[in-house]
């Protein structure tokens, strides 16, 4: 069912010869004697309305002096085919009803600070730019579910309030609850561990806290994360999965947001050759790359976004790392039973410089060996009975990943920083706006 309340921008091109109302905010205005135009945005687009002395109640025509910036109006008119104005069409306008004047805008056309932009950031989201990159947010998020929905798994939703922690406790947000500790979800996983037991394919999608003391431009701590789940799949399906998901998102970006992305001058080349199969390299041959390119990296420690952009660069492309020391990975995962050092983890590191993008692998589906993880890492066995649990009634082998949307979108739209990538960014110097 459609329900159409009133005419968009988008919609004008259906609209030709008609009269229509379109609701929106003043972007800009020139006039020039006799004539002048409102350019005007609905979130849609934005379009040029052209207002002609004697073809108007004079009232009308004097808005020109009164209208400013980000005012909020309804303009009549009758829509017509012009090359050259923004968006292809324009209207000729018979009335305009004035909601709002606004005062004092504080964002212009001229250039600000970054901290100012932040600080407004409740303005700043209507600016061209950061309408193309969350209108690209939610494109990718719609692609992440086609996939998904298509591919026969269950989207079922974790809990946010946790009694234990998935990616370590260094990084928990702690909060009281009813006199009981518990913690902000680093993760949906674990409950996505329980889910697939009973659906077989699952995955949740939602907000993920991570206390990042550090100030990086890839770092929030709050950030979206897609996370499927496999039962009946091992570390090989699961990097498949990856890869097919990373393409879809790919692909469905370059055919939807074509509009967004020629606006923020992406420049796709890049992105057009993402192809399945991606290059898989294990963490010990990344490791060797690292020390032939000259960096004095040793076997054992955990890559830095500098030594991704080193490992992708070698391959010119997307490239999944495997198998990594099982010392820098969480305690649910599982070791490669040909080297007991390593544990069965993936990450899928995105070209030009973007780094992780993605994060799983296979986990222990083994009872002893994962209560044995859970003392090495010093966690509460209680905290985790009921996930020791899973390894008691059938238990099978499974694996899974996390997606972090932030950076994907970061990656697809082609920006340095995460800030842009969601409408109201958390960091450690930042709550508000
Ligand atoms: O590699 P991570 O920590 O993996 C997990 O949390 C697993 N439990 C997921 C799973 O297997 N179901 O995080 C996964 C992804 C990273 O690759 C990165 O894209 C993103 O989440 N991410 C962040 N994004 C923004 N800000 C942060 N602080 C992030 N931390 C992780
Ligand atoms: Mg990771």
């Amino acid at each position: 069912m459609v329900i159409v309340k009133h005419t968009y921008i988008a919609d004008l091109k259906h609209k030709v010869g008609e009269e229509v109302t379109l609701h929106g905010w003043v972007y800009n205005k020139r006039s020039s004697g006799k004539i002048w135009f409102l350019i005007l945005r609905d979130g849609t687009g934005s379009t040029q309305c052209v207002v002609v002395g004697g073809q108007v109640p004079d009232e009308v025509f004097d808005l020109d002096g009164v209208l400013t910036q980000e005012s909020s109006v309804s303009v009549t008119g009758v829509v017509k085919e012009e090359k050259r104005a923004v968006g292809g069409y324009e209207l000729e306008v018979s009335d305009i009803r004035v909601h709002q004047i606004a005062q004092n805008y504080p964002i212009s056309k001229k250039d600000h600070g970054t901290a100012f932009l932040m600080d407004n950031r409740h303005l700043w989201i209507r600016s061209k730019r950061q309408n193309a990159v969350l209108k690209v947010r939610a494109e990718i998020i719609r692609a992440c579910r086609d996939f998904l929905d298509s591919n026969g798994f269950v989207n079922l939703d974790t809990p946010i309030f946790t009694a234990n922690a998935c990616e370590g406790t260094t990084t928990l947000f702690e909060t009281d609850y009813f006199g009981q500790k518990a913690f902000l979800a680093q993760s949906g996983q674990l409950y996505n561990e329980a889910n697939i037991m009973s659906f077989g394919k699952v995955y949740c999608f939602g907000p993920t806290f991570r206390a990042e003391k550090s100030k990086t431009r890839r770092h929030l701590t709050e950030f979206w994360m897609l996370e499927p789940e496999m039962a009946y799949c091992d570390l090989d399906e699961n990097m498949e999965w990856a890869e097919g998901l990373i393409c879809h998102i790919v692909d469905w970006a370059l055919h939807r947001c074509k509009e967004q992305l020629d606006s923020l001058e992406r420049d796709t080349s890049q992105l057009r050759k993402v192809k399945k199969p991606f290059a898989r390299v294990s963490y010990t041959d990344a490791v060797e790359i690292l020390q032939n390119s000259g960096e004095g990296f040793e076997w054992g420690g955990d890559f830095g976004g500098g030594h991704e952009t080193i490992i992708s660069d070698h391959f010119d492309g997307p490239v999944i790392v495997h198998r990594f020391p099982a010392a820098i990975k969480a305690f649910y995962m599982k070791r490669d039973p040909e080297d007991e050092r390593l544990a069965l983890g993936m990450d899928f590191l995105a070209p030009e410089g973007y780094g992780e993008m993605i994060g799983g692998g296979e986990r222990e589906a083994d009872y002893d060996t994962l209560l044995r993880n859970l003392k090495q890492h010093k966690l509460s066995e209680d905290a985790f009975q009921w996930y020791l649990d899973l390894r008691k009634y059938g238990t099978v082998p499974h694996s899974g990943f996390g997606l972090g949307l932030e950076r994907t979108v970061a990656w697809i739209c082609g920006l340095s920083h995460l800030r842009e990538t969601i409408p109201f960014p958390r960091m450690i110097y930042r709550l508000e706006p």
